[in-house]
């Protein structure tokens, strides 16, 4: 089996895995990092989401040999102890109800704010929309979001 070697949240790792797995079993199966959630696996859903490079990303759908040297950030990378001004806003406004999509949306505002930090309604409502959540939890993520942004954001 080929080795890659990859760097995720800061640290370099190697794994021997089949080209076309996907980054989503590589980061859960092999790396142990469990914080990225497994939804759809077609890329529909986006509770797979993880940043490379800063840029929002589908685990799911990415082999790991097109990965290449980008840096891949899981929502285990945010922080070590949640005071990421968003994962902080998340608990302050209490978001999550099942939380499975959460480290989806949580990532990918992550990403949304760091290229806008005070972002319009209308460009929340743009960012997050990949991101499904069965139970509804759009509006505080929004919320959410106004308050990370007010902290200062990133
Ligand atoms: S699990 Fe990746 S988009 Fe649904
Ligand atoms: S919090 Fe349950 S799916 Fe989003």
């Amino acid at each position: 089996m080929p080795e890659y070697s990859l760097t995720v949240n800061g640290s370099h790792r190697r794994v021997d895995v089949p080209a076309d797995t996907p980054l989503l079993w590589v980061l859960r199966d092999e790396l142990e990092l469990t914080g990225t959630k497994y939804g759809c696996g077609s890329g529909q859903c986006g509770s797979c989401t993880v940043l490379l490079d800063g840029s929002v990303t589908l685990a799911c759908v990415l082999p790991i040999e097109n990965v290449g040297d980008r840096a891949v950030q899981t929502i285990e990378g945010l922080s070590d102890d949640r005071s990421h001004p968003v994962q902080r806003a998340w608990l302050e406004v209490d978001v999550p109800q099942c939380g499975w999509c959460q480290p989806g949306q949580i990532m990918t505002a992550a990403a949304l704010l760091a290229q806008h930090p005070d972002p319009t309604d209308e460009q929340i409502d743009e960012w997050m929309s990949p991101v499904l959540c069965r139970c509804g939890t759009y509006n505080r993520c929004r919320k959410a979001i106004h308050v990370a942004a007010q902290e200062g954001g990133r």
